[in-house]
């Protein structure tokens, strides 16, 4: 039988078929845009996602017997928040996971409330681009909108409910939207009564392995599926990709270079970061992880090449870099602001130790070593909290790049384990399909079978003591211009 996993992107929803040993027969991308109405702002139209997913539908299966697909399952941009109406219509844009427009409703949740409370309620703390701050933000700036709303839903599950009808999340996706107690996996009703709306717009909850219902069989006839593909609820991106990527189980570790860039350690036992700098949420394959995301990352360099040097020849530019470790500039990859470890949505990108002889080559290598450095931010907070990791594994667009992985190896002092597949998000929310088809017994099971490692990348002693000491002067750079960031907005 086949499987399909749909990674609900913030640039374009991959889709990829999957056979039940875990070859992939084809992947389909399609892009949809992305609205930045205000600065701060960041949205997208649901109807966009449905109308990419549908072509993608069709267009990915027309490699295979269509009637052996079996289930269709996601993995999806975190946080965002969707809201429909009694029609099931949606209200407004989707404001999503990079949206910094709440500072004062994440604020008002972390200060008045209190972080001990929202601690003790979801094992998290309020950032700006999570789920419960927009509803604030919209309760009080759109009260309008805010009164129609019937339905609260997560970018995934909207794709999953026009498959099925049926309005359903998981726990990964569902532990970021902080009404979630991620430890006793249940709605939080302490955080439904702050943020002013009812149980029953929240969707039901499911492992991400489980299957929700059946496809629409008129949903079904469009696309020439049968009537009998199995829709599963899925995951959030980054638990998906963990399961993409093998990180499953106790003390695993996987690292994403998307748009956004995070560190995510899959545990058994329910962890939490006391200063709350990483995510303490549910994972895909029914325990737990830590995780810590920056706002941006691949999407850094993207934004170097395509927006200020204006090239598409990104291996060409990285091909001139010479001196690893060696670089007098740094750069802040805070171009959507900063999420882990320093919470700050005012936070804003900068180069800074420029002189006459710099060239742009030392500037394209800041910014990869700069994106490393702000990972390592993260990765020392979990050492602080006694985890110990000595390898992780890599996917995302930015794990494209060799010598992006050899300076994350070298900047983190992890091995890098290289995996034949580092699709991610896609392929597993494909394999969470498969598990929930019963092709596999566990999602644990599942990752032993298809995952494999093709090659390691070894941190080298001597430039892993060079990136120590650029580390530490990284470091120092933050909190200097911390105080800048409101003064020039
Ligand atoms: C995770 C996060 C991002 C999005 C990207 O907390 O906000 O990784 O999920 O799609």
């Amino acid at each position: 039988m086949y499987y399909i996993g749909i990674d609900l992107g913030t640039s374009a929803v991959k889709l990829l078929l999957m056979s039940g040993n875990g070859h992939i027969e084809n992947i389909v991308s399609k892009n949809y845009p992305l609205y930045f109405p205000h600065p701060d702002w960041s949205e997208q139209n649901p109807e966009d996602w449905w109308t990419a997913v549908l072509a993608g539908l069709k267009e990915l299966t027309k490699k295979v017997p269509i009637e052996q697909v079996a289930g269709i399952s996601f993995g999806g941009q975190m946080h965002g928040l969707v809201v429909l109406d009694k029609k099931d219509q949606v209200i407004r844009p989707a404001i999503l996971w990079n949206d910094g427009r709440t500072a004062k409703q994440t604020d008002y949740l972390n200060q008045v409330i209190g972080k001990k409370k929202l601690t003790k309620y979801t094992a998290n703390i309020a950032f700006a681009g999570f789920t419960a701050p927009k509803l604030l933000w919209m309760q009080t700036e759109e009260p309008e909108n805010f009164s129609k709303i019937a339905k609260i839903m997560l970018p995934k599950d909207y794709i999953a409910y026009r498959l099925s009808g049926i309005h359903c999340t998981d726990y990964s996706d569902a532990s970021g939207m902080l009404l979630l107690d991620v430890k006793n996996r249940k709605w939080s009703d302490e955080m439904i009564q702050i943020c002013g709306i009812r149980k029953e717009m929240l969707p039901n909850l499911y492992e991400s392995y489980e299957v929700v219902g059946l496809i629409l069989p008129e949903i079904a006839e469009q696309l020439g599926l049968s009537k009998q593909v199995k829709i599963v609820a899925g995951a959030g991106d980054n638990a998906a990709a963990a399961v993409g990527t093998g990180t499953v189980g106790e003390g695993k570790c996987n690292i994403s270079l998307g748009t956004s860039g995070t560190i995510f350690i899959s545990s058994k036992q329910f962890k939490m970061d006391e200063h709350n700098s990483l995510h303490s949420f549910n994972h895909a394959d029914g325990y737990y992880h830590l995780m810590g995301c920056m706002l941006s990352a691949a999407s850094c360099n993207r934004w170097w090449m395509d927006e200020i040097i204006k090239t598409v020849q990104y291996q060409e530019e990285q091909k001139e870099i010479r001196a690893l470790g060696e670089n007098h500039v740094f750069f802040l990859p805070y171009l959507m602001g900063e999420r882990s470890p320093h919470n700050n949505p005012d936070a804003k990108a900068m180069f800074i130790g420029m002189s006459m002889n710099t060239t742009r080559t030392d500037m394209t290598q800041a910014i990869l070593e700069g994106v490393a450095f702000a990972i390592r931010d993260s990765f020392e907070v979990a050492k602080l909290l006694g985890i110990r990791i000595e390898r992780t594994k890599i996917c995302g667009g930015g794990a494209k790049s060799p010598l992006w992985k050899k300076i994350i190896a070298n900047v983190l002092g992890l091995k890098l384990d290289v995996i034949e597949t580092e699709e991610g998000p896609s392929y597993g929310s494909a394999i969470l399909a498969a598990v929930a088809c019963g092709e596999y017994r566990s999602v644990e099971e599942a990752t032993q079978k298809l995952i494999n490692v093709v090659d390691t990348i070894e941190p080298d002693v001597k430039l892993m003591y060079k990136y120590d000491e650029r580390y530490a002067k990284f470091v120092k750079i933050y909190p200097a211009v911390r105080e800048l960031y409101q003064a020039l907005k």
